[in-house]
């Protein structure tokens, strides 16, 4: 029998690269059998290599991420073109990675699902999260975003109520489309997302064949502090767009959980790089009371037609991580990592995001989770802060005096940067208040979503509605066909009668007395039914 505490240089034979070791180094020559007084036991307590085996693996689990738990990632790069449409992009931003045509910026993409777990199915009806980690000279910029481009609500506040209605039942643990209509019925801004969702477009057909967007109204600022409010948006190249129907999804599901990971893994394997084009649309500082809408409203799209898209650059994935766990699921992506040039507008959404994501990922990933490979900046980082679990290096100055943690020091400690650009320096004069905005128009851009979808699109989204609204109470039909007809008296009256049918079909729980008001309710909405 082997000794495993003994160090190696005891064990006589010198190990190979390959050889079996502890994670103190020591070769392991028996991993089959546990350290007993006799064949037939009991064990002993000094089995270290056993309960260094076992203990690790007992919390080789960290928390998975509270949202967008299931995800695949890659590594690639984004290419400048050295100018927004046909601007110079130093008009709008002084951000280094767009300065220049070819500049190449090395990146790592997350794609993923929202609500369910980590090893849920890919099929499932759900944004698709698509966040990109671009290590650029300056640091770090996160663009954090999903494929649709826009979200449900607007007011952070009720992310967690959200979040919560779309989950399983806190009893049963079943999922339950009643408690997500429930909270979607009372929350009218979330109609022009529910169109998008319940439509084709709600089961992208896989991650690399899918829109990015990064949903929230940011800043650019130039090299004089002027700001313009921006939309990001990452359109396909080569491999286009793809949605899939629900009947499609359900046949993938059958077989496979995973087909979005394998799709992209086996793409970047066999060379097939997928490319999309980063675009962004541009509008002056400021409220913009001529538009029917609010310019920091995440419920909303910015019209094409008002606001063209411009290209800016290319972003090309050619590298599948080495290990998923320690690059993809390690992986944690910010709101607030900002680049200088690049600057937060005041949409509240996107300021709750900022709080969130840095604080979940101290929890998830833990303090010093900048200090991993996958999130470490990819320049040299120099900070006073010092210490917590799993320190890993210190980020120190090349020339900093290493007892001088702190600043401003005259002993040698690290010196602030030199501002060499304007601030960019908002003013503000108003009263504290809990409001929603004034311009909430949650109606007029959800039909005009309808109206341009293809009629398959439709006929989908009235068929995903129904098939998903039958199980629900009457008053929250109700809700939801008039918020529809509201958009579109076409749309509302085709949910109407289609779940009218289908109660008289008793192909659900609804009664009759329910589906008769819905057609009633049509016809007093002036359609019909
Ligand atoms: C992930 C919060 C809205 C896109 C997350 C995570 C949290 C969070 C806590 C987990 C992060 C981690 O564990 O690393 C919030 C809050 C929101 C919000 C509080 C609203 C107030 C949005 C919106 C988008 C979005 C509007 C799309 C633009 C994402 C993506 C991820 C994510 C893509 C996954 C990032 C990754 O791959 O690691 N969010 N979120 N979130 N969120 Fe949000």
């Amino acid at each position: 029998m082997s000794d495993q505490n003994k160090p190696s240089s005891a064990t006589g034979e010198l190990e190979n690269d390959n050889t079996l070791t502890n994670r103190q180094g020591h070769p392991i020559s028996d991993n089959q059998n546990v350290r007993t007084v006799g064949n037939r036991g009991p064990t002993t307590l000094e089995n270290y290599h056993f309960l260094e085996k076992i203990t690790h693996f007992d919390r080789e689990r960290i928390p998975e991420r509270v949202v967008h738990a299931r995800g695949a990632g890659a590594h690639g790069y984004f290419e400048s073109y050295g100018k927004v449409g046909d601007e110079p992009v130093s008009k709008y931003t002084r951000a280094k990675l767009f300065q220049q045509a070819g500049k190449q910026t090395p990146v790592f993409v997350r794609f993923s699902t929202v609500v369910h777990g980590t090893h849920s199915p890919e099929t499932l009806r759900d944004p698709r999260g698509f966040a990109i980690k671009f290590y650029t000279e300056d640091g770090n910029w996160d663009l954090v975003g999903n494929n649709l481009k826009i979200f449900f609500i607007r007011d952070p506040l009720k992310f967690p109520d959200m979040v919560h209605a779309f989950r399983p039942d806190p009893v049963t643990n079943v999922n339950n489309m009643e408690r997500m209509f429930d909270f979607l019925s009372q929350t009218p801004e979330a109609t022009h997302m529910v169109t998008f969702l319940f439509s084709p477009w709600g089961i992208p057909a896989n991650y690399r064949q899918m829109q990015g967007s990064g949903v929230n109204t940011y800043k650019w600022v130039n090299q004089d502090g002027q700001a313009v409010l921006v939309k990001y948006h990452w359109e396909p190249l080569t491999q286009g767009i793809k949605n899939l129907k629900q009947a499609e999804a359900s046949t993938i599901q059958a077989n496979n959980y995973s087909h979005a990971t394998q799709d992209l893994y086996e793409a970047i394997e066999r060379g097939d790089y997928p490319e999309w084009e980063l675009c962004v649309q541009i509008m002056s500082d400021g409220p913009h009371d001529e538009l029917e809408f609010d310019p920091l409203d995440p419920t909303k799209l910015w019209p094409v037609d008002q606001f063209p898209f411009l290209r800016v650059g290319k972003m090309v994935l050619n590298r599948n991580p080495e290990n998923y766990f320690a690059e993809v699921e390690q992986a944690s992506f910010g709101t607030g990592v900002l680049v200088d040039g690049l600057d937060f507008s005041d949409d509240k959404l996107l300021q709750g995001r900022t709080f969130s994501y840095s604080d979940t990922q101290r929890y998830r990933v833990g303090t010093n989770y900048l200090q991993l490979p996958i999130n470490s900046p990819k320049k040299h980082v120099a900070t006073n802060q010092r210490d917590g679990q799993m320190t890993y290096r210190v980020d120190a100055g090349e020339h900093q005096n290493p007892h001088v943690n702190y600043e401003p020091s005259s002993l040698g400690g690290l010196q602030e940067a030199t501002q060499t650009a304007k601030e960019h320096q908002p003013a503000y004069n108003d009263r504290l208040v809990h409001e929603k905005i004034s311009r909430s128009n949650d109606f007029a851009q959800a039909g005009r979503t309808y109206r341009e979808f293809d009629e398959w699109e439709r006929e989908e989204l009235i068929s995903n509605l129904i098939g998903n609204l039958k199980i629900c109470k009457p008053h929250i039909q109700e809700k939801m066909i008039e918020y529809f007809t509201q958009a579109d008296p076409d749309y509302g009256r085709r949910v109407s009668e289609g779940l009218a049918n289908a109660a008289r079909e008793g192909k659900d729980h609804t009664s009759s007395t329910a589906a008769d008001k819905a057609v009633r309710d049509a016809e007093n909405m002036g359609h019909d039914a």
